[in-house]
């Protein structure tokens, strides 16, 4: 059975003000739970308007009896109820009806009890006077979230591979977390799978229809970063000769991914909060605000708890991007996948090449497994590409992975090979005169090194360069 849309109920035919209302056979029912009147008929109201049916329950046990009684397909609860609170519910449906989207209704600026209905499982929430656009949005992205039975259900395990207890964990977060709206911030390592976690979860939730946007907080000059997240009106300074549309434009209905989101300067990080609580965006340039609607995930590879100490990072801004985190575990502490992983990439690669898949002898194997990987799954993708690149036969043997510093038992008896050390000490001091050079910009100090900025990124982090 495929989800049915919004925008088809819309389309197929008059409002009728029948709770009958069917379309392919199907009424899509929801739940509503508010101990007032008003609410509960507004709501209704407007629920049905939109084609839908609607019940109605005063309390949690009422509610807690009408779930029993029949399938729904949303539930709308207010937070505080006569005979308990909305979070309670929150957590009945989640242990008894998984596949069932809840909202809360929180009173206006209420904030803390909207992250906690997050936290608890609460797929999305509507503050105090509920906007009819805000509820729109809601109804469309909890009527398209994937259901079981639908043909083919994508699932995290395609593409973010690995079967140690670390990398199921993650997985399992991820798809939970990808059938709810709530903010995510997803911490780990350089080369972790970050942002192959990011696209997973747009890509199981209920947007995957609408774009997935990502964007490098640390690549953006701080002069441009307001155009490029809000946009701008033509005429809105020199050189804006048309209307443009900001990532937040760009992103609506679907996911803005910040990926080094540590990177945001202060006065971005006001702008983007404000954004983030309003659901509104200001072009530059523009008279009036733009209702947005975007699921906001934030990535970053540095300690994001630290920076806020630190007063780099706004506390109140890392609460609301921080509503659930997923560690990403780093591939040391999923060695044992190392063998699947290696041999998934080494898969994708000789297919990319054109040149039978090769082995790998089980001394490559097991050097593998003992490599401690500080840039992790991307470092094993790296190590294995040189590797076939420089293949003469149809097997990669150890000395083919080229492994730095030597693998465990190979080594010289006095630790690392003075040759390695010396290159290091060459290449940390490379790097540092460059950032010197740059005022520490790493964008513009890769540029001059002539490389990439996550190869930067990453060199720094190997020779241990602080930030
Ligand atoms: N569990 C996994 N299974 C398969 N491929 C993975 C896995 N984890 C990561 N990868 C691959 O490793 C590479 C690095 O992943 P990704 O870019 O998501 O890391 P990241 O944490 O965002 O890194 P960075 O901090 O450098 O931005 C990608 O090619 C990704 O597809
Ligand atoms: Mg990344």
């Amino acid at each position: 059975m495929r989800p049915v849309r919004i925008s088809e109920l819309q389309e197929e035919g008059t409002m009728s003000g029948s709770h009958e209302r069917r379309t392919r056979g199907e009424t899509i029912r929801v739940l509503v739970v508010d101990d007032e009147a008003d609410i509960r008929e507004l709501l209704d109201l407007t629920l049905v308007r939109m084609g839908l049916a609607a019940d109605s329950a005063d309390s949690v046990a009422g509610a807690k009896r009408l779930l029993s009684e029949g399938h729904y397909n949303l539930c709308l609860t207010d937070m505080r109820l006569p005979d308990g609170e909305g979070l309670d519910l929150v957590r009945h449906i989640g242990e008894h009806y998984h596949d069932l989207p809840v909202a809360v209704i929180t009173a206006y600026g209420s904030m803390d009890n909207a992250v906690s209905a997050l936290k608890a499982g609460a797929f999305d929430y509507l503050a105090k006077p509920v906007s009819l656009e805000q509820l729109r949005a809601l109804v469309k992205s909890a009527l398209e979230l994937p259901t079981r039975g639908d043909s083919e259900p994508p699932t995290a395990a395609v593409s973010l591979q690995g079967e140690s207890a670390a990398m199921r964990q993650a997985r399992a977060l991820i798809e939970r977390v990808a059938r709810s709206q709530a903010p995510v911030y997803i911490s780990g390592e350089s080369g972790s799978g970050k942002e192959l976690a990011a696209r997973l979860i747009h890509q199981l939730g209920g947007r995957r229809e609408a774009a997935f946007v990502p964007v490098n907080c640390g690549a953006i000059p701080e002069s441009l970063m307001e155009s490029e997240f809000f946009g701008y009106r033509k005429g809105a300074f020199t050189g804006a000769e048309a209307d443009r549309a900001g990532f937040f434009q760009a992103a609506d209905g679907g996911t803005l991914f910040l990926d080094e989101v540590a990177d945001l300067p202060l006065t971005m990080q006001v702008k983007l909060l404000r954004a983030i609580q309003e659901k509104r965006v200001r072009r530059i340039g523009a008279t009036a605000e733009d209702a947005v609607d975007v699921r906001i995930i934030c990535a970053t590879h540095q300690n994001l708890t630290a920076r806020v100490e630190q007063g780099q990072f706004r506390q109140d801004l890392f609460y609301r991007l921080n509503v659930i985190e997923i560690k990403m575990p780093t591939l040391r502490e999923c060695s044992e996948d190392i063998p699947l992983l290696a041999q998934g990439i080494l898969q994708r690669l000789s297919t990319v090449i054109g040149i039978p898949l090769p082995g790998l002898t089980p001394a490559a194997q097991a050097a593998l497994v003992a490599y401690p990987f500080p840039g992790n799954v991307r470092e094993l993708e790296n190590v294995l590409e040189r590797a076939l690149a420089l293949l003469t036969g149809g097997e990669v043997d150890i000395a083919d992975l080229r492994l730095n510093p030597p693998i465990p038992g190979e080594e010289p008896s006095q630790g690392r090979a003075p040759l390695q050390d010396h290159l290091d000490q060459v290449e940390k001091q490379v790097i540092l005169d460059a950032l010197q050079q740059t005022h520490f910009n790493r964008t513009a100090a890769a540029k001059l090194l002539g490389i990439t900025f996550r190869s930067l990124r990453y060199r720094m982090e190997r020779l241990g360069i602080g930030e």
